[in-house]
């Protein structure tokens, strides 16, 4: 039963130990930490009463706006842990039918100045069986209302060409187990990936999900809402494609934006040469655009989640004023520690 009050341990006191480390290192000790703590007494040491602001998005009912991007807990290890932030929906993965080491280490840098990251960990994770195996664990976030959303994306060493074979492993995989099925066609840290977003690649793609979700909802009774997350670096013509694409396969929503390959941003700062995604404040404006020409083309009424550079609860705001019906955070976390969860969540609530 949750607290109604926050004993949690100021953030200000923990992340100068943790920016002291390896990003990678600070990253690893913090989910360590909360996979072995959480669903205990010591969970109190982070948790937070969750703001309620319930509202209905894709036919699923989120306790409030605010929710974990994907990629901070790529192996789902931790759902119940980072749920008692007050979070109303967790995306875990980016999960790979296989487990792969992902790219040579260093391979997440902080810009400080910026309250950005830069990371090309490239879909380091255990796999798909071990995915589903912690994701089963997982008890008392979904318990008390709180919604799951899993990522999937293809392996490193499958050709681009074959990519649609993993995207339709991980359906079936995680399909019984999410609330939602999130389709990340948009990490820069992958070769080729992004080439996904592009007309012919993409419809082929989302016909043969869309095709085996029919398949999945017949066979398991149950309708679960996919969504495709995209990139900020797009430009207008782009994202228009990208929207009717969407709606021609009868995607349920989309969620924007991943890390910007772009670097003007951060330009001449300590580690702005280093490759890979760029995230945090950099890459608020970006992702906003994109969100604001995803509403253009598809029209009031249809679930858009907005991501990138979410530091505050104003900005959190701004995603909304966008176009966004839900917003998701993972940097702002980072800068800012779980109590940006309670401020985004309260300056949404109504
Ligand atoms: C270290 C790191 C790893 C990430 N890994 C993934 C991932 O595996 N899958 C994914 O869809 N997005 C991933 N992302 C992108 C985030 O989910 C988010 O879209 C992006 O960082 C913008 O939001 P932010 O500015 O709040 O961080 C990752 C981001 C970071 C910083």
């Amino acid at each position: 039963m949750p607290l109604p009050f926050s004993l949690a341990v100021p953030y200000a006191l923990t992340r100068p130990f943790l920016f002291g480390l390896d990003p990678e290192a600070a990253h690893d000790l913090t989910l360590g930490s909360i996979a072995r703590l959480q669903n205990t007494p010591a969970q109190c040491l982070w948790a937070q009463p969750r703001v309620a602001d319930p509202v209905t998005v894709a036919g699923l009912h989120f306790p409030n706006r605010i929710g974990l991007a994907a990629g901070l807990d790529k192996n789902g290890q931790c759902i119940d842990g980072l749920g008692a932030m007050g979070f109303g929906f967790i995306e875990v993965g980016t999960v790979t039918p296989l487990a792969q080491p992902g790219n040579a280490k260093p391979r997440m840098f902080r810009i400080t100045e910026r309250q950005a990251l830069i990371n090309r960990l490239g879909f380091n994770n255990g796999g798909l069986a071990a995915f589903i195996a912690n994701v089963q664990r997982a008890r008392s976030f979904r318990r008390a209302g709180g919604i799951l959303g899993l990522n999937i994306g293809k392996n490193a060493a499958t050709p681009i060409e074959r990519a649609v074979d993993d995207y339709l492993l991980g359906l079936d995989g995680v399909y019984p187990h999410a609330d939602y099925v999130t389709v990340n066609i948009s990490s820069p840290n992958t070769q080729d990936l992004r080439a996904l977003q592009s007309d012919e690649a993409l419809d082929a793609l989302l016909s043969a999900l869309n095709t085996r979700r029919a398949a999945l909802a017949a066979k398991h009774g149950r309708s679960v809402p996919m969504f495709v997350k995209i990139a900020p670096d797009l430009d207008e013509a782009q994202v228009g494609v990208i929207a009717a694409t969407l709606r021609k396969h009868g995607i349920d929503g989309v969620i924007a934006t991943n890390t910007t390959i772009a670097r003007d941003a951060v330009q001449g700062l300590p580690h702005a040469a280093e490759i890979g995604g760029l995230s945090g404040d950099p890459v608020f404006e970006p992702s906003n655009r994109v969100i604001r020409l995803l509403r253009k083309a598809l029209g009031a009424g249809y679930p858009i989640i907005g991501v990138g550079g979410v530091t505050s609860g104003a900005a959190a705001r701004a995603k909304v004023e966008a176009g966004a019906d839900l917003v998701q955070i993972y940097t702002g976390l980072i800068y800012k520690g779980p109590s940006l969860v309670t401020e985004a969540a309260r300056a949404l609530a109504r």
